[in-house]
């Protein structure tokens, strides 16, 4: 095969275009504008119309926001799922807050409900005071027990933001993940659901709320002729050329949906008979993945070729994954296929090595056992055959 499948190619609907051009056309190259304000209403009607949206200059602007939004300050504990990419939990820092970090649980392998109320309780027990914050992060798409973190969030009054950056176009009993929270975040880096080409937004519960984050995302400038400003802001503002993108995207959303869905279904079809390989799929009918990536564990028993050749890499030992998921990796990477390791979880970070974490080590077995497979619009239903076909030939089973 001459090209190279990507894990998830940003495809574009030929619609950007024509919204870019009107923006040049219009001299709106600025970050505000009819692009801006229409791409955020596209967004609220795809979210079900009852949240304001504000868009952003990427999804960790709108983490960061949120937390803002929660009043999370210098020395407050804001409890984390451990196992995300670093944007859900280095906002915290920015805010001089400290992180309390959460395991997963085995079936979403999203924030484990039970620990985290276990955490609540001691976090109570040991500082005298509740955690301002809690951010939940729907993994590859798959939506967490949001039923379950509201009921709880809401019983100790601790503020919830959804960091549902990977989740556009997921839902809980068919409501939009990112719209239970206090906060939600969605990112349109280059390799999610649409893209803007870097960009994010931040989903408020109100016009009021949206009003008060757009000032802290605009340098928190006062309503004044003159510059006046009462408390520190930001420049997190979306560019009105992206947004353009975004109203292009917006356009075929749904087909991205659809072919996400239907590619993680391909795949657990073809791998459904391979002992050692499995495919991670919703646990139940009320969670409703948009299947962002397609993820396999393999069994750390499964032997890949070439697996007894690979190096340790340079980090504590133990602490990356297993050598069977490293040389699938290196198979499917000889032959153009582009995979990767799933998230590091956070608290196995040097950086985070210190803040309290509780759990075992579900998240971290999951790290140490999955890899992320090509997902996106331009993945065909023959290169997801041709990608099987390369795991097939590369396990050898004993
Ligand atoms: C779980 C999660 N949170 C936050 C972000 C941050 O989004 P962005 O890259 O747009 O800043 C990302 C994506 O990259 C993500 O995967």
């Amino acid at each position: 095969m001459d090209k190279k499948i990507i894990l998830c190619l940003a495809h574009m609907s030929g619609a950007e275009q024509k919204y870019i051009q009107q923006a040049f056309d219009e001299n709106w190259v600025v970050p505000l504008g009819p692009n801006v304000d229409g791409f955020e209403e596209d967004l609220k009607a795809f979210l079900g119309g009852k949240k304001e949206v504000l868009a952003v200059s990427s999804g960790t602007a709108a983490v960061h926001l949120g937390l803002i939004g929660c009043g999370v300050d210098s020395g407050d504990e804001v409890i984390a799922q451990s196992f995300t990419f670093c944007a859900s939990v280095n906002p915290i820092l920015y805010q001089g807050a400290k992180p309390v970090l959460i395991d997963s649980e085995s079936a979403t392998w999203n924030m484990d409900t039970d620990l985290l109320e276990e955490a609540i309780l001691d976090r109570i027990h040991k500082t005298g005071r509740a955690p301002k914050a809690i951010v939940p992060v729907s993994l590859y798409g798959m939506p967490y027990h949001i039923d379950k973190i509201m009921q709880i969030a809401d019983h100790y009054g601790i503020a919830v933001v959804e960091d549902s950056a990977e989740a556009l176009g997921s839902r809980f009993d068919g409501q939009s993940l990112g719209t239970f929270g206090r906060f939600g975040v969605l990112s349109f880096n280059g390799n999610k659901m649409i893209t803007t080409s870097g960009g994010g937004a931040l989903i408020c519960p109100d016009a009021e709320t949206k009003e008060k984050m757009f000032r802290y995302a605009t340098q928190s400038r006062e309503p004044y002729p003159f510059y006046q400003h009462k408390q520190l802001g930001y420049n997190y503002r979306m560019s009105n050329i992206s947004a353009g993108i975004g109203r292009g995207q917006m356009t075929v959303l749904k087909d991205h949906l659809a072919h996400h869905i239907m590619v993680a279904r391909l795949y657990s079809e073809l791998l459904n008979d391979m002992p050692g390989i499995k495919v991670h799929l919703s646990p139940a009918e009320r969670i409703q993945s948009n299947y962002w990536l397609s993820v396999i564990s393999l069994n750390p028993e499964l032997h890949i070729k070439g697996q007894e050749s690979i190096e340790p890499f340079a980090v504590d030992p133990g602490d990356a994954p297993n050598a069977n998921v490293e040389a699938l990796r290196r198979c499917l990477e000889a032959r153009c296929v582009e995979s990767r390791p799933l998230w590091k979880p956070m608290h196995l970070q040097p950086l985070y090595s210190n803040v309290p974490y509780y759990g075992g080590k579900v998240a971290e077995n999951l790290f140490r056992t999955g890899l992320c497979l090509p997902s996106g619009p331009l993945v065909s239903k023959e290169d997801v055959h041709y990608i099987c076909d390369i795991i097939k030939s590369s396990c050898q089973l004993s």
